[in-house]
C-alpha cells in the first residue's frame, strides 16, 4: 500500500517535472498539481481537498481561500509566477466536481472525533498533529488518518508535558471551600474532561456568582484545556442563527455575561447539549442542518435568571463561585503568566484523565440513572480514575441537581407559592378544579401576584405554567394529577406533598 503511493508520488513529480521541461501549458500544470490533492465531500456534501503541506497534510474546503492560496503557491513554486485568475477559477471549479461526483464521502471532525474506545483531540498546531487517547494512554500521532478541519479562531492546544496532573489545575480555580466536599470541583473535572468525548449528551456548564468572582477568568482557563480560540467567550447571543454559526466553528460553545434566557433560546441551548435539532432548522439549508444535529459542550456563564428553564437546568450543572479574596486576588496578567507555565502540564492531566476514566467507563453500572445518564456514569468513571472516595461524585451531582431543582422552583413567580400554599393544606394535599386553585393561589399570594406579569390570568394559563413546573416540583417531593370529572368534564387537579 505505502510503496504504491510512493511510486505514484514519484510519478507525478516526473510528469510535473516533463510538463515543466517541455513547457506544458498552465492548465496542464494546474491539473498535475490538483492531482496532489486528495478529494472527497463530506455528508453534507462539501468539497474537500486534503493536501500535502511541507511533511504533513491539511484539509481545507475546495472553496476556501486556503485551497485555492495553495494552489497558488504550488503553481508559483513551478512557474515563479501567479496562474492566469480565471484559469485558476476554472480549476476549482473542475476540482469542485471531482470532489462532489469522482471522490468518496468522509466524514471531517472539528477538534474532536473518535469513538467509545479512541478518541482524537487535534492540537491545532502548525503541523497539524492530533493527540489520540484510549485506555492505554495516549500519543501525540504526527500523521493522522482521521481528517480534521479548521475553523477561523481556532488556537492550538499546548504540547502535552510527558507528565502532569489534573491536580495543578487546582490553584488557578476560584471555588467554593470545601462545603459540601470539594462538590464543585468534582463537578467541573467530570465537565472539563466529558467535553473531550466525541460524543453527548454534554451537560452545560452554568457557572454564577457576583462580579468579580471570576467567572469569565474561569471560562477561559476551561477553554484553554478543551478548545482554545481567538475569542474564547462570545458575547450572549440570542438567536438561533447566531447559536449555529458559533457551534459551527468551535467545538466548545461559550458565552459570557449571559443575563436572560427565553423560552426559544433555551430549547435551542438544550438541544446543542443532547442533540435534539433547533426549532428554527426549516430556515437553513441542508448542510446547516447537519449542525443542527450535532452536539456540543457547552459553557455559560453570569446567568442571575436562569431560571424557569426547567429543561435546562436538568441538564446543567450550576457552579457558584464565591468572591475572591482580596489578598488571593492575581492580576490578570499574573495569573496567565502562571497558568501559561503550568499549561502543558494541566492538560496532560486531563489527557490522563480521560484515558483512564475511558479505561473505568465499561464497568461503571449505576443503580439509578438521573436525566444525563451518560454523564452520571463518566462522572463516576472519572472518580475512579483520580480516586476520589467512593459515591463522591455521584453525590455531589445529585446535591447539584437539587440545588438546580430548587433554584427552579424559587426562580418562578409560581413555584414558591403553590409549595408554600400547598404545605398550608390538612395533610399537605389539595384537589380542586384548576380554578380553584388559581383563586387559593392568587389569595395565598396576596400582594405578591399582584405586580407580577407572569403571573398565570387563567386556568389554562395556570394549567401550562404548573406543567413546565411540574418536573421540578414532581422532583421536589409534590405528586401532581390531572383528570377530568363529570358530565362537563371538568378538569380537575390534585397536588400532594410526598415524603
Ligand atoms: N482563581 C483566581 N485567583 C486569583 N484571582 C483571580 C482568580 N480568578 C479570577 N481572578 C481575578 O479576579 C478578577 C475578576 O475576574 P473575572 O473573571 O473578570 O470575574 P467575573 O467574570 O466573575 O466578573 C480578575 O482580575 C482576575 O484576574
Ligand atoms: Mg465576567
Amino acid at each position: 500500500m505505502k510503496k504504491k503511493r510512493r511510486r505514484s508520488k514519484a510519478q507525478r513529480f516526473a510528469a510535473l517535472d516533463e510538463l515543466n521541461q517541455g513547457g506544458g501549458n498552465d492548465e496542464e500544470i494546474l491539473t498535475a498539481i490538483s492531482d496532489e490533492a486528495i478529494l472527497f465531500h463530506t455528508p453534507s456534501r462539501e468539497s474537500f481537498a486534503s493536501v500535502p503541506v511541507g511533511k504533513h497534510r491539511e484539509n481545507w474546503p475546495v472553496q476556501s481561500k486556503e485551497f485555492a492560496l495553495w494552489l497558488t503557491k504550488r503553481f508559483f513554486d513551478e512557474r515563479h509566477r501567479a496562474p492566469n485568475p480565471a484559469l485558476l477559477r476554472e480549476t476549482l471549479y473542475q476540482i469542485d466536481a471531482r470532489a462532489q461526483f469522482g471522490a468518496r464521502e468522509e466524514e471531517v471532525f472539528l477538534r474532536v472525533a473518535g469513538d467509545a474506545r479512541k478518541i482524537s483531540v487535534d492540537l491545532c498546531d502548525p503541523q497539524w498533529r492530533l493527540i489520540e487517547v484510549s485506555r492505554r494512554g495516549w500519543k501525540i500521532v504526527a500523521r493522522p488518518t482521521v481528517r480534521f478541519r479548521r475553523a477561523p479562531g481556532m488556537l492550538p492546544l499546548p504540547s502535552p508535558s510527558p507528565r502532569g496532573s489534573i491536580e495543578e489545575l487546582r490553584p488557578f480555580l476560584n471555588l467554593r471551600p470545601a462545603c459540601p466536599p470539594a462538590d464543585d470541583w468534582y463537578l467541573l473535572i467530570a465537565w472539563l474532561t466529558a467535553a473531550l468525548r466525541p460524543r453527548g449528551p454534554y451537560p452545560i456548564l452554568i457557572l454564577g456568582g457576583e462580579q468579580g468572582t471570576g467567572k469569565s477568568t474561569t471560562a477561559r482557563l476551561l477553554r484553554a484545556l478543551i478548545d482554545p480560540n481567538t475569542v474564547p467567550l462570545r458575547r450572549p447571543t440570542r438567536d438561533e442563527r447566531d447559536l449555529m454559526i458559533a457551534a459551527g466553528n468551535s467545538w466548545l460553545v461559550s458565552m459570557d455575561n449571559l443575563s436572560r434566557i427565553g423560552t426559544r433560546f433555551s430549547d435551542s441551548l438544550c438541544a446543542l447539549s443532547t442533540g435534539g435539532g433547533f426549532s428554527t432548522r426549516k430556515l437553513f439549508s441542508d448542510a446547516d442542518e447537519a449542525l443542527f444535529s450535532a452536539q456540543r459542550p457547552v459553557l455559560l456563564n453570569g446567568i442571575d435568571d436562569l431560571a424557569e428553564r426547567g429543561d435546562l437546568l436538568d441538564r446543567s450543572l450550576l457552579v457558584s463561585l464565591p468572591r475572591v479574596a482580596e489578598r488571593k486576588r492575581l492580576a490578570e496578567e499574573t495569573l496567565w503568566r502562571r497558568f501559561e507555565k503550568a499549561y502543558p502540564a494541566i492538560f496532560s492531566g486531563v489527557l490522563e484523565t480521560l484515558s483512564r476514566a475511558l479505561g473505568e467507563l465499561s464497568r461503571v453500572r449505576l443503580r439509578t440513572l438521573p436525566r444525563m445518564a451518560d454523564f452520571a456514569r463518566w462522572g463516576v468513571a472519572c472518580e475512579r480514575a483520580l480516586g476520589w472516595p467512593e459515591g463522591t461524585f455521584l453525590a455531589a451531582y445529585e446535591r447539584n441537581l437539587r440545588a438546580a431543582n430548587d433554584q427552579a422552583i424559587e426562580a418562578s413567580s409560581l413555584g414558591p407559592v403553590i409549595v408554600e400554599y400547598v404545605a398550608s393544606q390538612p395533610r399537605s394535599r389539595w384537589v380542586g378544579t384548576s380554578g380553584e386553585l388559581l383563586e387559593g393561589l392568587l389569595q395565598h399570594a396576596g400582594r405578591r401576584a399582584g405586580g407580577d406579569r407572569h403571573w398565570p390570568r387563567s386556568p389554562q394559563q395556570l394549567g401550562q405554567l404548573l406543567r413546565r413546573l411540574g418536573v421540578n416540583l414532581r422532583r421536589g417531593g409534590f405528586e401532581i394529577r390531572y383528570w377530568r370529572q363529570g358530565k362537563q368534564s371538568t378538569r380537575m387537579v390534585s397536588i400532594r406533598k410526598v415524603g
